[in-house]
């Protein structure tokens, strides 16, 4: 468990910092917050985990984008105190601390996706969720689960081709692992 603190309250915050326990990636932190404080500040400034990204802090690109129990979540519009109690995975932790790479990740690799890289974790971590969800996604579901994770740099169609990728190995991983049981 760790235990952190900003230097300071923001100057924007009226609310009294509490004591509020996160599980960050796999990990306790008791952390003296505001707890409206938006969950991608205490993420960054408070957990000191900086992979998840400031886009435009109205929940209108997805930069920021981690995951809340599994499900895909704009960290920016949500206050800290909401994701107490729940799963908090940033793009650190998408693999689970394994060794290897998630196989998102490594499809991104493969596929040479990113470009300037800045809207590239929101574009894994909603990637991820998607797999989860649906491991073998058309081009529409893609598209439909993508919306709105903005991409400055036009990635889309190498991202698309990720996606592909990152299913056929996961579900090349499923098959291997249905035939060792
Ligand atoms: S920074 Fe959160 S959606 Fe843009
Ligand atoms: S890779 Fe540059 S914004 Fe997406």
């Amino acid at each position: 468990m760790s235990a952190g603190r900003l230097p300071r309250q923001p100057a924007w915050s009226t609310v009294k910092a509490i004591m509020i326990t996160l599980v960050v990636n796999g990990k306790s932190h008791t952390l003296d917050v505001d707890p409206t404080t938006p969950l991608l500040w205490v993420i960054r400034d408070y957990v000191g985990l900086n992979g998840t990204k400031f886009g435009c802090g109205i929940a209108q690109c997805g930069a920021c984008t981690v995951h809340l129990n599994g499900s895909p979540t704009r960290s920016c519009v949500t206050p800290a105190q909401a994701a107490v109690g729940q799963e908090i995975t940033t793009i650190e932790g998408i693999n689970d601390g394994a060794d290897v790479l998630h196989p998102v990740q490594q499809a991104w690799i493969d596929e040479q996706v990113p470009q300037c890289g800045y809207c590239q974790s929101g574009q894994i971590m909603s990637a991820a969720a998607l797999l989860e969800r649906n491991p073998a996604p058309t081009d529409v579901e893609i598209d439909k689960a993508m919306a709105g994770i903005i991409c400055r740099c036009g990635t889309y169609p190498r991202i698309r081709k990720g996606i592909k990728r990152a299913a056929r190995a996961i579900n090349a991983q499923n098959v291997e692992q249905a035939g060792d049981g």
